[in-house]
C-alpha cells in the first residue's frame, strides 16, 4: 500500500511527458506551460489508490489516471475563462498568458488527449469506464453552468450549493475512485461505496476551496484572493453569512455583492469573520468527511489497505494550498 507521496511522485514521472506533438506551437506550447504548473495531482492518485485497494496497481490505472489529470486540466483552463480568473498554481492562468481563443482550442485538445487514454485500455474495459467518465463529463458541465447561473441570482439555498457543488466537483473525486476500483476488479457493491466516498469528499474539498479562495495563504494557495466575491460567486461562505448574519449586516453584505470594485473583498470578508462562518465551515466539513469515512469503512477489503485512502481523504479536507 502506497502514501499520497509515494503515489503522486510515481504519477508525476509517469506522467511528466510529451503529450502533445510540436506543431503547431502556438496551441501545444499553452498546453505545455499549463501541465507544468504545479497541480496537486489529487484526482489520479485517488484512482491509483483505489486500484491498490484490491491488490497490485494494473498497468491501465496509469492511463485512466492520465486520462483523468488531462480531463481536470481542461476543466480548469476553461474554468479560468468562465471565472475571469487572472492566476492559477501561483502563475498567470492560461487564457492570460495568451488569449481567450488560445485557451478555448487548448483546453478542447487536452479533452482529446484525455479520451486517448481511455482508448487505450484493453477492449473489455473500454465501454464501462467511459460510461462512467462521459457521465462525469456531462454532469462537470452541468454543475459550471449552475454555477454561472448562481452569479446571476440573489439567492441561492445551501442545499442548492450543495447540488451545485456535487456536479462541478465532487462527481470527478468520485469517479476517479470508481474507475479505479472497476480497473482493480472491485465488486459492483465495493464500487458503489468508493463513489459514495467520492462524493462526500468532494463535498468537503469544495467547501475547503471556497474556504481557501476567501481567506487562504494567496502565496500557497496560488490563486487571485477573494477571486469569488468578485465573481459574485455563491459560495457556502456567502449563503450562510446571510442566513447567519443581523439585518444590519445583511443590507451590508447585499449592497457590498451589488457592487463590483475590488475594495469591497476586504469588507465582505470581516462580515465573513464577524459571522463566525469558520467554525460554522469546520463542523459542515467535518460531518462530510466522517460520511465518507463512514462508506469507505464499508468497503470489504480489509481496514489497513484503507489506510492510505483515509489519510488522503483527511489532507483534501484540511489543505491550505
Ligand atoms: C481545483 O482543483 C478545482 C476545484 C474543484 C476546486 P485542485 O485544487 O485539485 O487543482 P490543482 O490541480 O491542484 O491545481
Ligand atoms: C472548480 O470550481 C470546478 C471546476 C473546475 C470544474 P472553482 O471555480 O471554485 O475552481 P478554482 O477555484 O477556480 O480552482
Ligand atoms: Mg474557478
Ligand atoms: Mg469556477
Ligand atoms: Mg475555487
Amino acid at each position: 500500500m502506497q502514501s499520497f507521496e509515494e503515489l503522486s511522485k510515481k504519477f508525476s514521472e509517469h506522467f511528466n511527458r510529451a503529450h502533445f506533438p510540436e506543431e503547431p506551437s502556438s496551441l501545444y506550447e499553452p498546453n505545455n506551460y499549463f501541465l507544468s504548473l504545479p497541480g496537486k495531482r489529487f484526482r489520479p492518485v485517488l484512482c491509483l489508490m483505489a486500484c491498490e485497494l484490491f491488490g497490485e496497481i494494473q498497468p491501465s490505472a496509469w492511463d485512466i489516471a492520465s486520462a483523468i489529470e488531462l480531463f481536470h486540466n481542461f476543466t480548469l483552463i476553461h474554468d479560468d475563462i468562465m471565472d475571469k480568473a487572472p492566476k492559477r498554481r501561483g502563475q498567470p492562468t492560461l487564457h492570460t498568458k495568451y488569449n481567450e481563443s488560445t485557451a478555448i482550442l487548448a483546453g478542447d485538445v487536452m479533452l482529446v488527449k484525455a479520451y486517448d487514454y481511455i482508448n487505450k485500455l484493453s477492449p473489455e474495459y473500454i465501454s464501462p469506464i467511459l460510461a462512467i467518465f462521459n457521465k462525469t463529463a456531462a454532469e462537470v458541465c452541468e454543475g459550471q453552468q449552475l454555477d454561472m447561473d448562481f452569479e446571476k441570482r440573489d439567492a441561492v439555498s445551501f442545499d442548492e450549493y450543495l447540488h451545485m457543488i456535487t456536479l462541478k466537483t465532487s462527481v470527478l473525486l468520485a469517479a476517479s475512485l470508481q474507475m479505479g476500483g472497476v480497473l482493480g476488479g472491485g465488486s459492483l457493491g465495493n464500487l458503489a461505496l468508493l463513489y459514495e466516498t467520492g462524493k462526500k469528499i468532494g463535498l468537503a474539498f469544495q467547501m475547503q476551496d471556497d474556504y481557501l479562495d476567501a481567506f487562504g495563504d494567496p502565496e500557497k494557495f496560488g490563486k487571485q484572493p477573494g477571486g469569488d466575491i468578485l465573481a459574485n460567486k455563491k459560495t457556502f461562505l456567502l449563503i450562510q453569512a446571510l442566513e447567519q448574519c443581523s439585518t444590519g449586516q445583511r443590507q451590508e453584505l447585499k449592497e457590498l455583492m451589488a457592487g463590483a470594485d475590488k475594495e469591497k473583498v476586504p469588507k465582505v470578508l470581516q462580515l465573513y469573520r464577524d459571522c463566525k462562518i469558520d467554525e460554522w465551515a469546520r463542523e459542515k466539513k467535518n460531518l462530510f468527511l466522517n460520511e465518507a469515512l463512514d462508506h469507505l469503512n464499508e468497503i470489504a477489503v480489509i481496514s489497513q489497505r484503507k489506510l492510505p485512502l483515509k489519510e488522503l481523504a483527511q489532507l483534501l479536507v484540511k489543505r491550505d494550498y
